[in-house]
């Protein structure tokens, strides 16, 4: 039996009790936040994952209750279904250890509690530098536009209707944050997979390959190098994407997200794609994209969104999320209540290409065995992967390591900070180590 994370059951309360907690003592929070607040949600805890030992019978097999012998609600008693009611803690929150501003907000995506590869549009993970509207569609423009005159034939402005008019693709990709897990560079930081990993999504997205409009411009690849996209936001949000990304039909300006329209906080009604690409260069609110022939050094390229390596320069423009993978069940802050069989389960990507491999150790690194991988596996994806374990009921590290099709193979924290050393903010992808103590209770560590 597994007690689920406690995001998944406390209140708002109980939330913000460890939140508060985590803030203060940001190294020995851990046990401290998590104990007081699961006390007060024992009870309800206890209900949902007790094993039945009733001596007289199940009451709940025993006794028909009102919804097997009475009639149930009708249909369209909500026109846009929800989820139920015994669901309604497992939200996108805010990390304990982050500023929360409107002007700098971001939201994380409870990993801990999704299936499979998808995750559902209201549980996107969110990151707005202005805060996030819900525009108008009829009044949305987007525009083409070189920075010379022999980058395009002619300039050219597209309405909704004229864009979703046109061929569109349909295609799964996950997309992170290039500060998904950056945190963690220095030391431990936050308490469960959701803070630790949470600014990662996937969606099947709709759109209209980028290419095929500025074919309709009449681009002149001789010239154009470089695309500018920019948002509508008040945030100025531009970010360069090399054209070769664009020639290969991947970079869509997409407007379907699961089947349906965007969601506001994603962009609706317009946002650029950018399979395999850190969220940042996903511009929402889409409404120019323009043709140069050298990159545009803007602010969330020069300033932020860069690599702060040992030696004390920068990098700029690494944009590719590389190979990485995080094990959702058993993570931080779950409680394994018993010994016996568990089924270890996680994600894997790459911006590079397919998973090809995930490994798993359930002895800090001693001895790798491979998981299975769950079809579908797909290109700059996320993929679910899972590994039968049976637990001894001794204290044991378990530790994910995924390998992409490019070869990659995802580092460990020595390895890395060796490289990058341990200030950054950006592109962590190291493999991530969850303690399960003796007592069942997970916690978060790294191995140096
Ligand atoms: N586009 C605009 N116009 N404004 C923004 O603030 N945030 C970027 C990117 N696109 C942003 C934006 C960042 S940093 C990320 S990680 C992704 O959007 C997050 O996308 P999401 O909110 O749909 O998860």
């Amino acid at each position: 039996m597994l007690r689920r994370a406690p995001e998944h059951f406390l209140d708002a309360d109980g939330i913000a009790r460890v939140q508060a907690e985590a803030r203060e003592g940001r190294r020995g929070f851990l046990r401290g936040a998590f104990a007081s607040a699961m006390a007060s949600a024992a009870g309800l805890a206890a209900a949902q994952t007790d094993p039945v030992s009733l001596a007289g019978g199940d009451p709940n097999i025993l006794e028909l209750p009102d919804h097997s012998r009475s009639l149930g609600q009708p249909v369209v008693t909500d026109g846009y279904g929800k989820p139920s009611r015994f669901e309604a803690n497992l939200q996108r929150r805010q990390s304990p250890g982050l500023t929360q501003t409107r002007q700098s907000s971001v939201s994380f995506a409870p990993l801990q509690g999704l299936f499979g590869i998808v995750t559902p549009s209201g549980l996107h993970f969110e990151r707005h530098h202005q805060g996030w509207w819900d525009i108008d569609p009829s009044k949305h423009r987007f525009m083409l536009n070189g920075s010379e005159p022999r980058m395009l034939k002619r300039a050219m402005v597209f309405t909704m209707d004229e864009l979703m008019r046109l061929p569109s693709v349909s295609r799964f990709h996950f997309i992170e944050c290039g500060a998904n897990t950056g945190m963690e560079w220095g030391n431990v930081a936050v308490p469960t997979v959701q803070y630790s990993h949470g600014m990662l999504s996937c969606s099947e997205f709709t759109g209209v390959p980028l290419i095929t409009l500025l074919e309709m411009a009449g681009v002149d690849w001789r010239h154009a190098k470089f695309a500018l996209a920019e948002g509508a936001d008040g945030s100025s949000m531009t970010r360069t994407i090399p054209v070769e990304l664009i020639k290969s039909g991947e970079v869509l300006v997409a407007y379907g997200q699961n089947g349906e329209m965007l969601r506001p906080e994603n962009g609706y009604p317009l946002r650029l794609v950018v399979p395999g690409v850190q969220g940042v260069s996903w511009v929402k609110w889409l409404r120019r994209v323009e043709v140069g022939d050298a990159p545009y050094a803007s602010k969330d390229e020069n300033v932020h969104y860069i690599d702060l390596m040992p030696d004390g320069t920068h990098r700029a423009y690494t944009s590719i999320q590389e190979v990485k993978s995080v094990i959702t069940t058993p993570s931080g802050g779950q409680v394994l209540q018993d010994k016996g069989y568990y089924s270890i389960t996680g994600l894997a990507w790459s911006g590079r290409g397919k998973v090809a491999k995930v490994d798993v150790s359930v002895d800090g690194g001693r001895n790798w065995r491979p998981a299975r991988l769950q079809a579908p596996v797909m290109d700059k994806c996320l993929t679910r992967f899972s590994l039968d374990w049976s637990w001894n009921g001794q204290a044991t590290l378990v530790m994910s390591r995924a390998t992409d099709s490019s070869g990659q193979v995802q580092p460990s924290y020595r390895a890395l900070r060796a490289v990058r050393g341990r200030r950054s903010i950006y592109h962590n992808n190291a493999i991530q180590t969850w303690l399960v103590q003796e007592s069942g209770e997970v916690r978060n560590v790294q191995l140096s």
